[in-house]
């Protein structure tokens, strides 16, 4: 990209974790083509089958056990550490490689898997272990904890934290989403209409691609370090 910038956001999905072995969600042999969206990312699917759901993310969390960050989740922990001006990395990813990764204020918009939510009194607390025996929440002690996940007609989190930040930011970059899903989606939109350059870095076009200034096509593991390069020398 041209000039130097001052104040970066970046959205990430779940294409930069592909590499360190997290399934994506819509591509072939994702997420959603094995599982029902409906059984179990909505609160409809919950109320319904709730050992089912519990399971699910169970599995998940789980699995954060078995996988590291990659280059491209470093990388981002690097510029967060030598960037001198304005970031905000918001991610879809309910996974904790950026974090691991060296990054340390993650905005999780969609909720993270080592998070508990009580239904019964609404509290957020730190969770490893499994759900589904109805462990007591930890503030409150009823039985009623869920996965802390946005689901499906839920409202995602730091809405207005983001919104701030994508009105202010001089450069917004998409990393490994296929701009799908809404809000996420149309953050693409609200910053070239606010004038703010706009950069994707994805395995193959997104959905939203042509709305971009610039699109570069290829594994996150390469291009996201590569551009981390160009805007720390400037
Ligand atoms: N490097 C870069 N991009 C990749 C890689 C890779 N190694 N592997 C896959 N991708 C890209 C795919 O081409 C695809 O465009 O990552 C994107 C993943 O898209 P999705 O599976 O739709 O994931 P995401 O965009 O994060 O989904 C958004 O949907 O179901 C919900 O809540 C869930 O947060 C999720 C939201």
């Amino acid at each position: 990209m041209s000039a130097r910038p001052k104040s970066i956001v970046i959205l990430t999905g779940a294409g930069i974790s592909a590499e360190s072995g997290i399934d994506t969600f819509r591509d072939a042999g994702g997420l959603w083509e094995r599982h029902s969206v409906y059984d179990i990312a909505t609160p409809e699917g919950f109320a319904r089958d709730p050992d089912l759901v519990l399971r699910f993310y169970d599995e998940r969390r789980a699995g954060l056990a078995k996988v590291e960050p990659n280059a491209a989740h470093l990388a981002l922990g690097r510029l967060e550490a030598e960037f001198a001006g304005d970031l905000l990395l918001v991610t879809q990813n309910v996974d904790d490689l950026h974090e691991r990764g060296g990054f340390v204020d993650v905005c999780h918009m969609h909720g993270e898997l080592r998070s508990a939510l009580c239904t019964s009194c609404g509290t957020r607390s730190p969770w490893e272990g499994p759900m589904r025996d109805r462990p007591p929440c930890p503030v409150c002690k009823a039985p009623t904890l869920r996965p802390d996940v946005v689901w499906f007609g839920e409202m995602p989190y730091h809405m207005d934290r983001i919104e701030d930040a994508l009105a202010a930011c001089d450069l917004f970059v998409s990393i490994g989403t296929s701009g799908a899903v809404y809000p996420a989606a149309g953050f693409v939109s609200q910053a070239r209409a606010m004038g703010t350059r706009t950069l994707e870095l994805n395995l193959e076009p997104s959905e939203g691609t042509a709305i971009f200034h610039q699109a570069r096509h290829g594994a996150a593991s390469r291009l996201v370090p590569e551009w981390v390069e160009e805007v720390l020398k400037g």
